[in-house]
């Protein structure tokens, strides 16, 4: 069966101090709770992947990078590639966020490169789909998610495929305090869901982590948690402190 996972996009905050204090303060808190029902990763900039990697000792974090690049190795500079990624002990890459694609000009085809190396070295993508507001409100929504997913993912086999999470995030939703209802999220979900199934299967759809993220908190998180296709979240403003993300955990 599919996990449940909440994931925090710390995006760019936090410094190094920071980041690990952080770690460590979430790493006390979860032990204290009795039972958590999902796994909690947590999506840091680069630079912190190593030493908040060490500072998890207790197996209950895992961690993500925010990106990867689309090349392998070489003269590429700034780049971190997706072996750098996994030698730090992170586990999982965020890739295709929409702040990525608007400001950083990711493309379909960059992302399909992206997902490859990552999958190659070991690490487990989550990978974002949504549309922005203009396309909803044309009622483009399921297209825009539906070739998002076609052009860079449906290149994989089933069981590569099998190895990916997805993260629906409505670009409109972001940042912004405007939550997608939770019939918009299972709506999209289902649909996202009744997509893979045609490509690869009812059985690798239902294997499928489809996570919900855009202004998700400790407030509204039990309510979309709890329709039948969202199996979590990417959390970005409520996961950079403890006390506004365990509640998100919890609400499993
Ligand atoms: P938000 O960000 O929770 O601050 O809306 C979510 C995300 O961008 O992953």
């Amino acid at each position: 069966m599919r996990k449940n996972i909440v994931a925090g996009n710390w995006k760019m905050n936090k410094n190094l101090q920071e980041g690990i204090a952080f770690v460590e303060e979430l790493q006390v808190a979860l032990s204290n709770v009795d039972k958590i029902n999902c796994d909690v990763v947590v999506g840091t900039p680069f630079i912190h992947l190593a030493n908040v990697s060490a500072a998890i000792n207790t197996g209950l974090i895992g961690v993500a990078a925010q990106n990867c690049a689309d090349k392998e190795s070489g003269a590429y500079t700034g780049e971190v590639s997706a072996a750098m990624v996994a030698s730090t002990g992170a586990k999982y890459v965020i890739l295709g966020h929409s702040e990525r694609r608007q400001y950083y000009g990711e493309t379909d085809a960059k992302l399909k490169e992206k997902t490859l190396l990552a999958l190659a070295n070991g690490l487990t993508p989550i990978f974002c789909i949504g549309e922005v507001l203009e396309e909803r409100e044309a009622g483009k929504q399921n297209e825009v998610v539906k070739a998002q997913i076609e052009n860079a993912l449906f290149n994989l086999s089933a069981e590569e495929f099998s190895k990916i999470v997805l993260a629906y995030e409505p670009v409109w939703a972001i940042g912004t305090g405007k939550t997608a209802t939770p019939e918009q999220a299972q709506e999209m979900h289902a649909y996202i869901r009744k997509t893979l199934a045609e490509k690869y299967g009812k059985e690798v759809a239902d294997n499928t982590s489809i996570l919900y993220g855009g202004s998700a908190n400790a407030a509204n998180a039990k309510e979309l948690f709890s329709n039948p296709d969202v199996d979590g979240g990417l959390i970005g403003g409520a996961s950079l402190k403890v006390e506004t993300f365990l509640p998100i955990v919890q609400a499993f």
